[in-house]
């Protein structure tokens, strides 16, 4: 049968034409490639290249939705294809009379829960580390500093077996690509072991420890551990977000033993030395492990309570409130909802120009596709990460004057500050200007985000730095530049920082990271200061029936917005003293943690759950021995 002939048309069209068939058929590949990974959690790793054109827009919005696929929109392109077909051995000796094969279990869908509820973190007590694993043969690389308790460390692992070599923590490695002999030793080592964020004087950061073990993640360790010790100064704003890493870098080699151990920063060398080797040394249980009041933790979401109504919040029309990101996504949202609640005054931050006019052919087009078609017409621009670009700054200038125009008709007084939030500089002179003006700040929501999802072993240091020092670099900034006013501060999380997941190592560890400043510095001066870690939202129709659908499968859903919304004013209603660190979400804990779920208590050995907000440094040391570690009167009273 002939084929139609296609209508006659102008250039333009046939162009537009073009242009959107390409982009179909790039989207069924993205979509065919996520359903069918979807549909296969024990996929491995293999990345599929679709070569789908650099992200323009990190979404944080489309990244936390996909989170919970393990995928962003963004990662796409670095997606695991699916598991090929298992394989099985032949079989030498078949039994007279084979029981029949057990019957395959019904595939279980988990149960969405019905609404979005609010946890806390608490420690679980597990039993001490066992230092089973032989590493004979193997090459350890322990990458550390001058450190008292390096000689025990090396050799414990000399003792199981290993050949240990050290190397000086490598410094500056997220500026300029690690000197090749370095990446070579790193890929070339079975076991490696960072402690740069663990150094009391000068620890590194998730940047600094990503750049680093990128190399191993990508060669042949079977072992990758990081220690991280906490900050002893209670008052500064250095923090790592290495936990959030490790978490996710687990959360990609499932077949590999990863971990992080938090260590107290007392803690006498010796005791430190001994407790990493029995770490490197047994591959069971959880990836975060934190040594805290003498016990041997990992830490559990729990405690799933209904939203709370809204209690009279601190805030009324004649308070200042800055908001970063707070024009555009979800973040707008709350604005709008706090203004209208309290009448406050507010400063909005982002890096989307107040655009100008629009040329009136764009300013037609309502939606994306239209927005497409007119753009290609224009002939402005023709290839489609071009036209992708012009679409999402076109769409951004218009969420940005949507979002005023709301605070407008609320009648409050809302002004917008075009400014990049990691330039230090220039956010310092914003708030500056913002007090000069207002004469006080009362609160901040800090709810700037981006995403940039594929896996560690795609990632760049550049882009890593861009989505941590978003949220990072610019929270410490605006912690450095409050003064006594500034009773209160949320920032905008993610489960993706508490969970880890895959396709997120840098997200994650900017997540982690504010939730550790949280957790540091709340009560400090009076000022509230919590981390909202939120499960991923539904929006305005950015998640499609199908993605929902797939979600569901997995039993996560989405936030309601006014329920978010809800929870945030809740969360800003509360004291200094309440957790400084929640999660929100509509999903079980079980639905995102990596590893099923034992029965609280299986390997607890002392003592309740204690809460992570809890510490007390002085007890560490001395408690070591009641979590089942016997430590020699020589360990603990050598200088830490
Ligand atoms: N949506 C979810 O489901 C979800 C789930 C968990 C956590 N979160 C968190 O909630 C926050 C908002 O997420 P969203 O989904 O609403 O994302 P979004 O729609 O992409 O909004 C991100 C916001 O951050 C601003 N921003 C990004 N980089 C900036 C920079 N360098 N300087 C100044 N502003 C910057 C953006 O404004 P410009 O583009 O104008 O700069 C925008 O207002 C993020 O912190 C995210 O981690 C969201």
């Amino acid at each position: 049968m002939d084929r139609a002939e296609p209508p006659q048309s102008d250039g333009s069209s046939v162009a537009v034409l073009e242009y959107l068939r390409t982009l179909q058929c790039l989207v069924e590949a993205q979509r065919d490639v996520m359903l069918s990974y979807l549909s296969d959690r024990s996929g491995a790793l293999p990345v599929a290249d679709l070569g789908v054109v650099e992200p323009t827009n990190g979404s944080v919005e489309a990244g936390d939705r996909a989170w919970a696929n393990g995928n962003g929109r963004d990662a796409i392109h670095s997606m695991p294809t699916p598991a090929a077909d298992a394989v099985t051995s032949p079989i030498d000796v078949v039994p007279d009379d084979p029981p029949a094969p057990p019957a395959p279990d019904p595939p279980v869908t988990p149960t969405i829960p019905a609404t979005t509820r609010r946890f806390v973190l608490e420690a679980e007590t597990l039993a001490p580390a066992l230092p089973v694993a032989s590493l004979t043969g193997q090459n350890a690389l322990v990458i550390s500093d001058l450190w008292e308790g390096l000689d025990e460390l090396c050799r414990r692992l000399t003792q199981a077996g290993a050949a240990v070599e050290v190397m000086a923590t490598p410094r500056g490695a997220r500026r300029r690509a690690l000197p090749e002999h370095v990446a070579t030793r790193l890929s070339a080592a079975d076991v490696v072991v960072h402690l740069g964020a663990a150094d009391i004087v000068s620890p590194v950061d998730a940047r600094e420890v990503f750049a680093t073990l990128q190399s191993a993640v990508t060669g042949r360790a079977t072992t990758i551990v990081a220690a991280v010790a906490a900050h002893q100064d209670p008052d500064s704003t250095v923090v790592s977000g290495v936990g959030g890493l490790m978490r996710s870098i687990a959360r990609e080699l499932p077949d590999r033993h990863v971990r992080v151990v938090e260590v107290p920063p007392t803690l006498p060398s010796k005791v430190l030395a001994r407790l990493l080797a029995d770490e490197v040394l047994d591959p069971a249980g959880p990836a975060s492990i934190r040594y805290r009041n003498g016990l041997r933790t990992t830490r559990r979401v729990t405690r799933g309570m209904p939203l709370r109504e809204v209690p009279a919040l601190p805030l009324n029309d004649g308070s200042v409130v800055v908001v970063t990101g707070g024009a555009r996504g979800i973040t707008a949202r709350a604005t709008i909802a706090l203004a209208r609640e309290t009448g406050c005054r507010l400063e909005l931050l982002g890096r989307t120009p107040l655009a100008v006019d629009e040329d009136p052919r764009i300013a037609a087009a309502t939606h994306r596709t239209a927005l497409r078609r007119a753009l290609v017409e224009t002939g402005e621009v023709a290839n489609p990460p071009d036209v992708e670009a012009a679409c999402d700054r076109i769409l951004a200038g218009r969420e940005v004057r949507s979002t005023l125009a709301a605070l407008r008709d609320l009648g409050v007084s809302a002004t917008y500050h075009p400014v990049d939030v990691r330039d230090a500089d220039a956010l310092g002179l914003v708030l500056a200007g913002i007090r000069a003006r207002h004469g006080r700040i009362d609160a901040v929501i800090h709810g700037a985000g981006v995403v940039d999802d594929r896996l560690a072993s795609d990632k760049t240091a550049d882009r890593f730095h861009w989505v941590f020092a978003t949220k990072v670099d610019a929270a410490r900034t605006l912690l450095d530049h409050l003064d006594g006013d500034t009773r209160l501060v949320v920032f905008f999380g993610s489960v993706s920082g508490v969970f880890g997941n895959r396709g997120q190592v840098d997200y994650s560890a900017a997540n982690d990271a504010l939730d550790q400043l949280a957790v540091r510095l709340d009560g400090a001066h009076g000022r509230r200061i919590v981390s909202i870690d939120w499960g991923p939202w539904a929006g305005t129709g950015m998640v499609s029936p199908e993605l929902e659908r797939e979600y569901g499968r997995r039993g996560v859903g989405l936030i309601d917005p006014d329920d978010g919304v809800r929870a945030l004013l809740a969360e800003m209603a509360t004291l200094p003293g309440e957790p400084a660190q929640v999660v929100v979400m509509r999903a079980e804990p079980e639905a995102l943690e990596g590893r099923p779920r034992t029965a609280p208590g299986t390997f607890a050995t002392a003592g309740a759950a204690v809460h992570l907000d809890e510490h007390d440094p002085e007890q560490d040391a001395e408690h070591i021995e009641r979590a089942g570690h016997p430590v020699s009167l020589e360990d603990v009273t050598e200088p830490g």
